[in-house]
């Protein structure tokens, strides 16, 4: 893949930020994926942790970092930064801190094409402010209604909305006060992921329901990211599907690694800046 011919040539690193008002739904597995795949086309990219209570994209790149040492294998790193909350007392001051904390970071990773941000599953002022840099921003969602819900109320007889969700509203409220600034506005791109085997019919209410909502909330769908161990397995090595080997393990294992990675890319695809080399 290369960069894309219609993106702007910019000295400004493009921010791809992964939200959701609602825990697990693989938001760091997604920001952890795409940072090490745009590292494997070769851009320079920062990574930075707005979850770091948790820390869940901090502690992959530490295990990564300390599995390059161990093994003399050459892994790709991100240039990293986390943002932990203020402890000013004053909400105001607090504000102000944060504010100037995330700017430190973005004037630390000036030099990256890309920054890839996680996001904390709940609202504070720091996601928000996170929110508010995203020229992608990219919300998995699992398959179930109630995930769905973070986008809006749906009633699901009718097949209607009938409001849109807090959540949306604060991606609202960014982008609006991204163009008032004269900013692009944020593409949003819904990810369904840990997709299964759902019963069909089940599945077809939720992507027909999706379709709807992405009209109305305005977001695009990108093609989903399916259930597999090789998401999950290799955390505590910080490694990835896209740093095996095309070889090696059983023939299901392979077949089910160069799956991972194709929807990786196609991720990749689907958020635009990309299209498929030459071969
Ligand atoms: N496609 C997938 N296949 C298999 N496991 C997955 C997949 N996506 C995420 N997981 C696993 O689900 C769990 C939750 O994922 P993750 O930590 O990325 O979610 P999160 O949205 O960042 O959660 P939090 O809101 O707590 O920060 C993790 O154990 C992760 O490894
Ligand atoms: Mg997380």
């Amino acid at each position: 893949m290369q960069l894309d011919s219609h993106r702007p040539e910019e000295s400004v690193p493009y921010v791809i930020v992964v939200g959701s008002e609602k825990g697990g739904t693989g938001k760091s597995t997604t920001a952890i994926h795409l940072a090490v795949a745009l590292m494997k086309l070769g851009f320079r990219v920062g990574t930075i942790d707005l979850d770091a209570r948790q820390g869940t994209l901090s502690a992959f790149f530490r295990n990564r970092a300390a599995q390059a040492e161990r093994s003399g294998r050459p892994l790709e790193l991100s240039k990293h930064r986390a943002i932990v909350r203020s402890g000013a007392g004053d909400p105001a001051a607090a504000e102000a801190d944060e504010a100037g904390r995330l700017q430190d970071a973005f004037d630390d990773l000036a030099d990256c094409h890309f920054i890839v941000i996680d996001t904390p599953g709940s609202d504070s002022y720091l996601c928000r402010i996170g929110h508010n840099r995203a020229d992608t921003l990219i919300t998995p969602l699992n398959d179930s209604f109630l995930d769905i819900e973070v986008l809006a109320h749906i009633n699901r007889e009718r097949r209607e909305v009938e409001a849109p969700s807090v959540y949306s509203q604060l991606v609202w409220e960014q982008n609006n006060q991204r163009v008032v600034a004269g900013r692009p506005p944020i593409d949003w791109v819904v990810l369904r992921n840990r997709l299964a085997h759902l019963e069909a019919r089940n599945m077809r209410e939720i992507q027909a329901l999706l379709s709807l909502l992405a009209k109305r909330i305005g977001f695009r769908l990108a093609p989903g990211i399916s259930e597999r161990v090789v998401f999950r397995e290799m955390f505590m090595q910080g490694m990835t599907a896209l740093d095996l080997p095309e070889t090696g393990g059983g023939q299901g294992e392979i077949a089910s690694h160069a799956a991972a990675r194709r929807e990786v890319q196609e991720l990749l695809q689907a958020i635009g800046l990309f299209e498929a080399a030459p071969a």
